[in-house]
């Protein structure tokens, strides 16, 4: 072997080799050496099937203790001084690592949203803002980390915080949250008592205070900004943008807001490594998710599962199947009120991330997934939808203020046929005027069902105003 390489007796007699000889060898190795091939790792084609010890939520059905005892037996603040201590670029680093996307339901990459913060001190305070909200109809998931695992999201108030240098976190809690607001307050006094946050948080030097605000229930203060302008007191009236809230947010000082589930997953990712989170799902959809299935299925559930799992086996495993079996299922919204339904053929075999549900004209969002068995009215549930988002707009935009009435008034005569089959295409056209040209995203959550019915369910809009046509010449 050596002697097939050329070493030379010096250089075995151990003599230092000269350049000319390293250059050389070097050469001769790369032109000689059997090729190595690179582990890759094999491509992964089939998700879901989360094992227990991959769960972040260990008490989402509030079956063990959710105050700080429980909470420690659950692994909760373990190791976090060792974590704030490790600064704000390794936190930003490992959470970009884990590709983890926001999970309030437009799913930007948090790691990179939450560096936007750290821009050269200009002597204003910071603040990390927890949108605790959750008003998307179907959505029913931040509330159960409230109530059964608070300690996740005071924990993740605290290494959000620390990756942003903030000074403190307001969690914007829904007011009909009695319960999760009582639970969250116990959880913080609790930190408060053992040192974990407040001056000088886990011994780490670092001070942080996190607040309890309670909102009032209105749909709209979950857009990011109307929640900051509700904290300070005025009517949850969404801000133009720019300037960014990273710029100027709350009390015009620099913020983030983020959703419930994206702060609490944090110490768990850091804790056991943003590779270790990046593992599960498809590239770009990483981590696990907690998602709430409702409607007619025969066992409606928030559950935790890996990104990426097939809608149907969602269901199947974890809901018990649809009511009648899944030949009865007529469509899904799978990503809460705002997003398209999906005609069961689409169904059968999408994938729940943000880039599979996008492919097919649909998304994620807060990953609420609503079953409809062939016993719904599309119709209506559709109408009842926009009526919802009228009855939620601010009026400050004529698109969404105006738009959502029209949208809401045609599809009451829709329901039952009162309309001729021209006015789909212009319930279409008025949606695409709604959409993108307002302040906030209420105007593109308004439009976007409307436009799934029309896709998938046009057939049933025109037989009901014909059948409406045939009765009204019966009448007459
Ligand atoms: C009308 C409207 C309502 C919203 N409601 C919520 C909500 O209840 N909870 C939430 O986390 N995000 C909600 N959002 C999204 C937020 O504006 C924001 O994008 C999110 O809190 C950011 O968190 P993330 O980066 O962790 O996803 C809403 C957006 C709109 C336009
Ligand atoms: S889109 Fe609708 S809810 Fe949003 S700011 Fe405009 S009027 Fe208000």
């Amino acid at each position: 072997m050596l002697k097939s390489t050329g070493v030379s007796k010096a250089l075995l007699a151990g003599a230092r080799p000269t350049r000319s000889f390293v250059a050389k060898s070097a050469v001769r190795a790369l032109a000689t050496a059997a090729p190595v091939n690179p582990v890759v790792p094999p491509v992964r084609t089939s998700f879901g099937n989360l094992k227990d010890e991959d769960r972040i939520f260990t008490n989402i059905y509030g079956f063990h203790d959710y105050k700080l005892q429980g909470a420690l037996k659950r692994g909760d603040w373990y190791k976090t001084k060792e974590i704030l201590l490790k600064g704000h670029d390794w936190i930003l680093n490992e959470m970009k690592e884990s590709g983890l996307r926001g999970r309030g339901g437009a799913g930007f990459p948090s790691g990179l949203k939450w560096s936007f913060m750290n821009k050269p001190h200009d002597g204003r305070p910071r603040y990390l803002v927890v949108n605790a909200d959750e008003g998307e109809p179907g959505t029913c998931k931040d509330r159960e980390i409230m109530r059964g695992d608070p300690h996740k999201l005071v924990e993740g108030c605290l290494v959000a915080g620390r990756a942003m240098n903030a000074n403190a976190a307001y969690i914007y809690i829904r007011g009909e949250f009695y319960n999760e607001a009582s639970n969250l307050q116990v959880a913080i006094n609790e930190a408060y008592k053992a040192g974990l946050i407040g001056k000088n948080a886990c011994g780490s030097g670092y001070d942080f205070d996190v607040y309890i605000h309670r909102g009032a229930g209105a749909y709209i203060c979950g857009e990011e900004t109307a929640l900051i302008e509700s904290i300070e007191g005025k009517a949850g009236k969404p801000r133009l943008k720019p300037p960014f809230p990273a710029d100027v947010g709350l009390f015009g000082c620099p913020t983030t807001v983020a959703n419930v589930e994206t702060v609490a997953v944090a110490p768990t990712i850091l804790r056991r490594g943003g590779r270790w989170f990046a593992g599960f799902g498809r590239p770009r959809n990483a981590g696990t998710k907690l998602f709430c299935i409702s409607g007619h299925v025969n066992n409606p559930c928030t559950v935790e599962e890996e990104m990426s799992i097939p809608l149907k086996e969602l269901i199947e495993k974890h809901c018990g199947g649809v009511k009648g079996g899944w030949d009865n299922l007529l469509g899904i919204i799978p990503g809460g009120s705002s997003v398209p339904v999906l005609p069961r053929k689409i169904c059968d075999d999408v994938l729940m991330d943000f880039d599979a549900l996008r492919d097919v004209q649909s998304g994620l969002g807060t990953a609420a997934v609503i079953v409809m068995d062939k016993s719904t009215d599309i119709v209506s549930a559709i109408s009842r939808l926009a009526a919802f988002y009228k009855h939620e707009s601010c009026g400050q935009c004529t698109p969404c203020r105006e738009g959502t009435t029209w949208l809401a008034n045609m599809m009451t005569r829709f329901e039952n046929g009162q309309a001729r089959p021209r006015e789909i295409d212009m319930i279409e056209e008025l949606s695409r005027e709604i959409e993108g040209h307002t302040i906030c995203a209420l105007g593109d959550a308004a439009a976007w069902p409307v436009q799934g019915l029309i896709r998938h369910f046009r057939p049933e809009l025109e037989a009901r105003m014909a059948q409406f046509r045939q009765d009204a010449q019966v009448q007459v």
